[in-house]
């Protein structure tokens, strides 16, 4: 059968191309990148498979296996048959043989999945979702508590007070602020800068945790208790913690102030300094 014929003879009923894609991505995100199709209740095939079967599928490729005008070619041998439009079901077992689970993902990949989100409240008051900003090779990870009004107006992670402070620190270790990465517990601005809520972080923080998974730093600074709360899972006050380097996976964790709690207690910035002097010799080892 060629292509034409299989264009043909899929199902017109999109529904089911919806529900083919999104199964197609719920694998991805497991980590399953290929596929192949066989002929429904046939006996799988023993064949050697061609390079062109093991090429990862992606939906927009099932788009254009299924005939919707996309011009994405099918990675499958043109033999393969259509997937009944009878039952989602039974489309789902045409699908077999996963492909090895690929390597971590990528900044970009996180973002495009965080998409318009719109998974907690946050979400209706934001001008701009604040990802984060940075190498994507950092070495030192900041996180924050969540964007203030500048960091909403531009979408971009400590750019008001805060962060000029921040900046200040960060040159005073010897690094630039491209060199490491900035990013927050929540990504959207909590209204009047109140504390992210526990709905908040649960929808939000998961997407840090990637971030951080992605990076793979040497060390994770969380600037005040709800980045230490959310990276570190404790809830011990900040007082007791500051200053420490705690295990973090295979990388390290370490707590300070927030620089606005700095800018709104002046005389605790030499703790800050000292701080940052320790994550300076930390990184030097
Ligand atoms: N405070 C934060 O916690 N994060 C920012 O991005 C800015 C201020």
């Amino acid at each position: 059968m060629n292509r034409a014929q299989v264009r043909e003879d899929m199902p017109s009923d999109s529904s089911l191309h919806e529900k083919i894609a999104a199964y197609l991505e719920f694998q991805e995100e497991l980590g399953v990148e290929g596929f192949y199709r066989r002929r429904a209740g046939s006996v799988p095939r023993t064949r050697t498979r061609s390079p062109r079967d093991s090429r990862p599928l992606s939906a927009g490729a099932v788009e254009g296996a299924a005939g919707k005008g996309s011009p994405v070619e099918p990675p499958l041998a043109p033999t393969s048959l259509p997937i009944p439009a009878s039952s989602v079901a039974q489309s789902l077992s045409l699908f077999e043989a996963p492909a090895p689970k690929r390597g971590p993902e990528t900044l970009d990949e996180i973002r495009t999945d965080l998409g318009d989100c719109q998974r907690c409240k946050l979400a209706a008051g934001r001008k701009h979702i604040v990802f984060g900003q940075g190498s994507p090779k950092a070495q030192l990870v900041f996180v924050g508590e969540g964007p203030g009004a500048d960091e909403d107006e531009q979408g971009l992670p400590f750019v008001g007070r805060a962060g000029q402070l921040l900046n200040r620190m960060i040159q005073l270790v010897g690094m630039k602020r491209e060199e490491v990465y900035i990013c927050n517990v929540v990504k959207c601005r909590p209204p009047g800068n109140r504390p992210p809520e526990k709905d908040e972080v649960d929808a939000c923080s998961p997407f840090l945790f990637r971030q951080i998974e992605a990076i793979r730093p040497k060390l994770v600074c969380c600037l005040g208790a709800p980045a230490m709360r959310t990276v570190l899972g404790i809830t011990e006050g900040i007082s007791k913690v500051r200053g420490q380097f705690r295990d973090y996976g295979v990388a390290k964790a370490f707590v300070t102030f927030h620089p606005a709690y700095i800018l709104r207690n002046p005389r605790d910035e030499k703790i800050l300094r000292e701080d940052f002097e320790s994550i300076r010799r930390f990184l030097s080892k």
